[in-house]
């Protein structure tokens, strides 16, 4: 199965750049997945699916097989958050169980460039993450080449930890290297992301933010959902205001 199709249908760029909630199902209750995804459809474009090798971090977690059975269950876009060595060798197989999106840690690679090329030529669009350490810089040289830049506000393998505001100049300085050049670029921020910091990251520039526990662990998911996408959607202050209809 090839992906191009599907976005020959719902093409890249026309929501790019636009404010979107990516629920992380990291931490929603993995044995009602079907469940959990349908209560945050109605907000969530994006289901962010975290993949760990255990090697690249500690963890290991919801693998290709993860994802062939979650894509019957959503026509939301799955993106592939990829905490794994060697990313390149999974590429293939995640895009035929149904990936859309598929993003990889520049530290996790020499040359992220052969690893952009091999995630578009499964039909997959593709994204570079950036830890904490790495300078943001590190993305520039391959911000043409990418439909996302992911970068992450706690260190990965776990939900649920508090997010660490160095990321909110990183998220400006992106944002102001990705404008300068009119790219259409997402900026995403992974990790640690509530409703009462959201703002903060979308005020910075982001525009997707990935939330695990701040909408699986909140007392009312729906609302949390609601909350966050609201955020997410209304964008920047300086942006023309969106017609608030989702
Ligand atoms: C952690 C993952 C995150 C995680 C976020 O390595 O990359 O996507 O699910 O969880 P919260 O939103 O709880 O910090
Ligand atoms: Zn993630």
């Amino acid at each position: 199965r090839r992906r191009a199709d599907r976005w020959a249908r719902r093409p890249p760029l026309e929501s790019a750049g636009m404010g979107k909630l990516a629920a992380s199902i990291l931490s929603a209750d993995l044995a009602h997945l079907a469940d959990e995804v349908k209560l945050v459809e109605p907000y969530a474009d994006i289901i962010h699916v975290d993949i760990m090798d255990g090697h690249f971090v500690p963890p290991i977690a919801l693998g290709t097989v993860f994802v062939a059975s979650l894509r019957p269950c959503t026509d939301r876009v799955l993106h592939g958050h990829l905490m794994v060595d060697a990313p390149e060798a999974s590429f293939e197989e995640l895009a035929d169980a149904g990936l859309d999106v598929v993003s990889f840690h520049h530290e996790a690679v020499g040359d992220p460039e052969p690893a952009i090329a091999k995630a578009r030529a499964t039909g997959m669009r593709a994204g570079v993450t950036l830890n904490l350490e790495t300078p943001v810089e590190a993305a520039f040289p391959y911000l043409e080449e990418i439909d996302d830049l992911m970068l992450m506000s706690i260190h990965p393998g776990w939900s649920g930890q508090e997010l660490n505001p160095d990321v909110y100049p990183r998220i400006e300085a992106a944002r102001e290297e990705v404008d300068r050049r009119g790219l259409a670029v997402d900026i995403e921020i992974d990790g640690g992301v509530k409703v009462e910091n959201a703002q903060r990251a979308v005020d910075a520039g982001a525009t997707v933010l990935v939330s695990a526990s701040g909408i699986y662990q909140a007392p009312d998911k729906v609302e949390a959902a609601r909350a966050l996408a609201e955020i997410a959607t209304r964008g920047r202050p300086t942006q023309p205001a969106s017609d608030g209809t989702r």
